[in-house]
């Protein structure tokens, strides 16, 4: 699909362009509910349908990858209720959407540690990624029981085992090559909803040149023109990884040496 993977703390893209790869974090879905005297999880059912509008949207804006953190490795801690009302939403929702996003050409990743999740949600999941394997307009991915330090640890498991008798010289490419979302490019745009300014160990390593987008709008209040904006945004940041902004307008090339 388009330009084969390049780490994105090398290559410059062109931010005019528009992002390739969008991550967000949904947060705000509870607020947008208690604001309204209803219960929380009233806010996470009305977030899915800014999931589908988000779609849409990345679609128009010719965006071809879509990374959302549904849900938090911590996100355990919270009440039995609240969390199992989100297992079932998202059972739900996908039942209900998956021959929309396979007709409209989406394929459906899911990244995280699914060992936690009820067996009948597993194994709708490989389905919907095995349907989808093979379009190719937009790439989905959802985190669910997702965290930055599990990604990176079980890369690290599987960069060692995968050569057992070495002890030292290990590469970023080679650490990367086993994180789990290693098919796609990092991330360009970053954008949390709801008004914190965290990351709340969603994709550590991944955002290390990501372009940072915070918004106070509540996720179930995010809408095509809210993306429009974040992107609007992005388009007129200059990307430097490391760089003058001199170097950049000049095309000058990168000192001999560097990495
Ligand atoms: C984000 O909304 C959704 C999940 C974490 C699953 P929250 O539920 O965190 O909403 P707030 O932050 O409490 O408003
Ligand atoms: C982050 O939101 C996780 C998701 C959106 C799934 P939280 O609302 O759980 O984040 P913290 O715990 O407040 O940082
Ligand atoms: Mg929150």
């Amino acid at each position: 699909m388009g330009i084969p993977f390049v780490s994105s703390t090398r290559a410059i893209p062109d931010t005019e362009r528009g992002p390739r790869h969008v991550a967000i974090i949904m947060d705000g879905n509870g607020r947008w509910a208690r604001r309204r005297m209803m219960p929380r999880v009233a806010g996470h059912a009305r977030g899915v349908e800014s999931v589908r509008a988000v779609i849409r949207a990345c679609i128009d804006q010719g965006v071809e990858f879509l990374t959302l953190f549904a849900f938090s490795s911590e996100n355990w801690r919270r009440p039995a209720d609240e969390v199992s009302f989100l297992m079932q939403l998202f059972l739900k929702s996908l039942q209900k959407e998956l021959d929309r996003l396979h007709e409209n050409g989406i394929r459906f990743r899911v990244i995280g540690d699914l060992e936690r999740f009820d067996a009948s949600l597993v194994q709708l999941i490989r389905e919907a990624e095995a349907r989808t394997a093979g379009n190719e307009r937009l790439t989905l991915t959802i985190a669910a029981n997702y965290g930055g330090r599990w990604d990176i640890m079980q890369a690290m498991e599987r960069m060692l085992a995968a050569e057992p008798e070495r002890r030292s010289g290990f590469s970023e490419e080679a650490l990367s090559a086993h994180l789990t979302l290693a098919y796609a490019p990092e991330p360009d745009l970053f954008i949390r909803t709801g008004g914190e300014q965290r990351i709340s160990n969603f994709l550590l390593w991944q955002l290390a040149y990501t372009e940072l987008y915070f918004t106070e709008t509540l996720w179930p209040d995010f809408d095509e023109q809210a993306l429009g904006e974040a992107i609007r945004s992005y388009r007129k940041r200059e990307r430097r990884f490391g760089r003058t902004s001199e170097q950049l307008k000049g095309g000058q090339e990168d000192a001999p040496g560097d990495a």
